[in-house]
């Protein structure tokens, strides 16, 4: 078990690419931190920096206290199962598992019970002498596991380990790395750019975009709260729903106006939105936030463009001012094409956006 601080940390490809900008990171002793975000935003270059796969340009990274940036991989106490496995093809899966603990010169019996241990925890316990070829994608990437877990690192980096499996296995998998973490409480970190894949397994998420960090914080926080469109948008499906609207004073209180809402605005969201009267702002609200309603309590009525049943619930998908919004309101009534809706917004549910800055207000 183990911390793990990032401070600084920048990474340069010759003179033009920056993969990672300046990132200051801490991972608790125990903790399951997933780092999320797009294609290309730097998660696997500071994963592979974290691993010492790949040397920093500037920063420091300690881990429980003791500066390793400038150490070989052998020598962090970190193991790391990447996306492809990387299972070696030539060894059964209990000398794949076994092969780092005979480098470590521990003792025959050790080994064997160490093997049954971490077999029993990934599943493979019946598949100790078959080869990879022998295994499924799913049953591979647990000997991927199952290997890196046998040397008990100090810290445990996984690289989207779950990308190659097909999606029920995906979401299975999920679960089983969710509990072997919760026997194990190895320190981990987490990369995927799936963010229910985040959001399901993560103690906390960073979020990183362009090389940077945007926002840290548990599943909760970045969905309720999250701090700027980016993240709005990237968090939650479906995403949040944006509407464009501007601010004005109307009989001496405020109004968010566009030619589909005029909606009052309560006191609390009033005190906060001050400085913006007469600008154009933002509106975010998460799809199960907005309320089928009676035309009298509507705040704001649409037409359906499709709904999509889904049996616990229907997602339906409206049309305003060409954005796209969709909603998720209860299986019944059913709700169909055409039709009319009127939604009222839940209290307390709206999150204001500055379009200039793009930062939550
Ligand atoms: N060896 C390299 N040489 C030059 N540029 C690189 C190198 N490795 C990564 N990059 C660049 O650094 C940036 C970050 O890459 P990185 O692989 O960390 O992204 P990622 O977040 O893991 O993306 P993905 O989700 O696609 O795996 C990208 O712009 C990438 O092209
Ligand atoms: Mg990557």
């Amino acid at each position: 078990m183990a911390t793990l601080k990032l401070s600084n940390i920048t990474k340069r490809f010759g003179r033009s690419i920056v993969a990672v900008n300046n990132i200051d990171l801490e991972v608790r002793d125990g903790e399951f931190l997933v780092l999320l975000g797009p294609s290309g935003c730097g998660k696997t270059t500071t994963l592979r920096m974290i691993a010492g796969l790949e040397e920093v340009t500037q920063g420091t990274i300690t881990i429980d206290g003791v500066d390793v940036t400038d150490l070989p991989p052998r020598k962090r106490d970190v193991s790391m199962v990447f996306q492809n496995y990387a299972v070696w093809p030539h060894m059964t899966v209990y000398e794949n598992i076994s092969y780092a603990l005979k480098l470590k010169k521990m003792g025959r019996e050790t080994i064997d019970a160490t093997v049954k241990e971490v077999t029993r925890m990934t599943k493979i316990s019946t598949l100790l002498d078959r080869y990879p070829s022998q295994l499924s994608g799913g049953q591979q990437q647990r000997v991927a596991v199952a290997r890196a877990i046998a040397v008990k690192p100090k810290l445990f980096l996984m690289d989207e380990p779950l990308s190659n499996l097909d999606a029920k296995l995906r979401v299975a998998t999920r679960t089983e790395l969710k509990a072997i973490h919760a026997m194990t409480k190895a320190t981990t970190v987490f990369v995927t750019h799936d963010q229910s894949e985040a959001m399901s397994m993560a103690d906390r998420i960073v979020i990183m975009k362009d090389g940077e960090i945007v926002q840290t914080g548990t599943p909760e926080e970045v969905y309720d709260e999250s701090v700027n469109l980016f993240v709005a948008n990237f968090i939650g499906t479906p995403p949040t729903n944006f509407m464009d609207v501007e601010l004005t004073i109307e009989d001496g209180s405020l109004h968010l106006i566009n030619s589909h809402l005029n909606l009052q605005l309560t006191a609390e969201d009033a005190a906060r939105l001050k400085d913006y009267d007469k600008k154009t702002l933002v509106i975010g609200i998460r799809p199960e936030n907005m309320l089928l309603a009676s035309a009298e309590d509507a705040a704001l009525t649409v037409q359906c463009l499709v709904a999509e049943p889904q049996g616990s619930h229907q997602v339906v998908a409206v049309e305003m001012d060409d954005r796209l919004m969709k909603i998720i309101v209860p299986a019944q009534p059913k709700i169909s094409a055409g039709e009319t809706i009127h939604l009222a917004f839940k209290p307390g549910s709206m999150r204001f956006f500055d379009p200039e800055t793009d930062l939550r207000i």
